[in-house]
């Protein structure tokens, strides 16, 4: 398996262009099943998660080309209801086609999710909404079978505001008989990204990026052509490396309110974040000494969970006691182990870390486990005194565009070999 060696003691400088968000365009690809019209994406993020995901769609019936960033999909029609375990299992978010398959044919075969490193991550809020909309849920054989002869509008209460039942369910009910209001629904800028792609194919979608959010249910849906939102994880990704390095960053294509929660933390632990809005872009960079912090982690727009493990590898080498809180996910601290053998001193109290800052870390031979933990521990590795050598990086892959090509455009030493 590939590994990245990181040269240690870098600064990371320059420009780095963020690329499109994978978790916008995910749910979007799952809904371009909705329509027999043509989908025409760009900024489409080349990474193992969309590759994967096409592959689902084309099982389903989609054709597809995908280059330079743009997916071109259509699907004339539905040739199977079914997502084999092969494909779900190697991403989670192939459950995704649930609702848009429900919707336009009325039923769907998928198999069961695996759980995966940062949790059990249970679907019972996606099925307690498909069930609301009047779909029959039958379970066996690793599979769920829901079918709907035709599905009707209703009120869904999500006890926990998940991102992909709230997708889920808002992709099932465009299509329904009537109104359907999802209450206490996420509010991450990917769902109003969905939101704004469906409500262009012929959707009536309000109130996505509120707790409620309201669907009319109409006939049918066209194709669009829509571009996805910059990713605010990888560039919140180069935005605290910049600062854990002691670096100063320019990162471009982003929207700098989908970073509010991580702009805040930054400059309270004595960071500079400036920004220029004709580049939509944003300068990041330590001005020396910097602070602890308490960190929690909460559903949008709290602080983001998928930038947890970074902030750690950077609170690794700040003097003091800095807490982090995780409250979105059960088993979100597999990187603790792997910073702790690069020398950092980090100790794990229930669903909070404590972590002493160390004067520096040292380079070791550490293992990704899963994608946000490894870039977490590639961040670490630039800071610690030595070579680092960071493994299982096709949770990497899954989830960072040409990573270590712009990590080297920023100055660092960090290469890809197969080992
Ligand atoms: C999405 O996952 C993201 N993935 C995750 O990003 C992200 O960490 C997560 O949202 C939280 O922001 C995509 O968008 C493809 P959830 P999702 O449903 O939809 C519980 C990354 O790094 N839950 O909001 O799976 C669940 O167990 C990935 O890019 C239920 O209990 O997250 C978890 O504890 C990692 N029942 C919590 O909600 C359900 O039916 C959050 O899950 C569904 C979820």
């Amino acid at each position: 398996m590939e590994k990245f060696v990181v040269e240690g003691k870098q600064r990371l400088t320059g420009r780095v262009k963020i690329s499109g968000a994978k978790n916008a365009a995910l749910p979007i690809l799952a809904g371009a099943l909705l329509t027999g019209g043509t989908v025409r994406l760009t900024e489409v993020p080349e990474l193992t998660d969309i590759y994967t995901m096409l592959e689902v769609l084309k099982a389903l019936g989609a054709k597809y080309t995908f280059s330079e960033g743009e997916v071109v999909l259509h699907t004339p029609e539905i040739t199977s209801a079914e997502a084999p375990y092969e494909q779900v299992r190697k991403m989670r978010a192939s459950f995704l086609v649930m609702g848009p398959l429900l919707a336009r044919t009325g039923r769907a075969r998928i198999s069961l999710p695996g759980g995966c490193a940062i949790g059990a991550r249970p679907i019972d809020l996606h099925l307690k909404g498909f069930e609301a909309l009047g779909a029959k849920i039958e379970m066996g054989h690793g599979y769920i079978e829901a079918t709907a002869p035709k599905l009707k509008g209703n009120t869904v209460y999500l006890d926990f505001p998940s991102v992909g039942a709230t997708e889920n369910i808002m992709m099932a009910a465009v299509l329904a008989e009537g109104q359907t209001i999802i209450e206490n629904a996420a509010e991450e800028p990917e769902i109003v990204d969905l939101a704004n792609f469906l409500n262009n194919m012929g959707a009536k979608i309000k109130g996505a990026g509120t707790k409620v959010i309201r669907i009319t249910g109409v006939k049918d849906l066209d194709g669009v052509n829509h571009t996805v939102i910059p990713d605010r994880i990888e560039a919140g990704t180069f935005m605290i490396g910049a600062v854990a390095t002691h670096g100063e960053v320019i990162v471009e294509n982003v929207i700098t309110d989908h970073l509010t929660p991580l702009i805040a933390k930054l400059i309270e632990a004595g960071a500079e974040v400036i920004e220029d809005e004709d580049q939509n872009a944003l300068l990041v960079r330590s001005k020396g000494k910097l602070k602890p912090l308490d960190i929690k982690t909460l559903p949008y727009p709290g602080f983001p969970t998928d930038l947890q493990a970074q902030m750690m590898a950077l609170l690794a080498t700040v003097p003091g006691i800095s807490v982090v809180t995780e409250t979105v996910f059960e088993n979100r601290f597999m990187h603790v182990t792997e910073l702790n053998r690069m020398g950092a001193k980090i100790r794990i109290e229930g669903r909070s870390a404590f972590i002493e800052g160390v004067e520096s870390l040292t380079g070791a031979r550490v293992k990704a486990t899963d994608l946000r933990a490894g870039a977490a521990l590639v961040i670490a590795g630039l800071v610690a005194d030595g070579v680092t050598e960071v493994g299982h990086i096709f949770h990497i892959d899954r989830g960072y565009e040409r990573f270590e090509e712009k990590l080297r455009g920023l100055g660092a030493k960090i290469y890809r070999v197969g080992d």
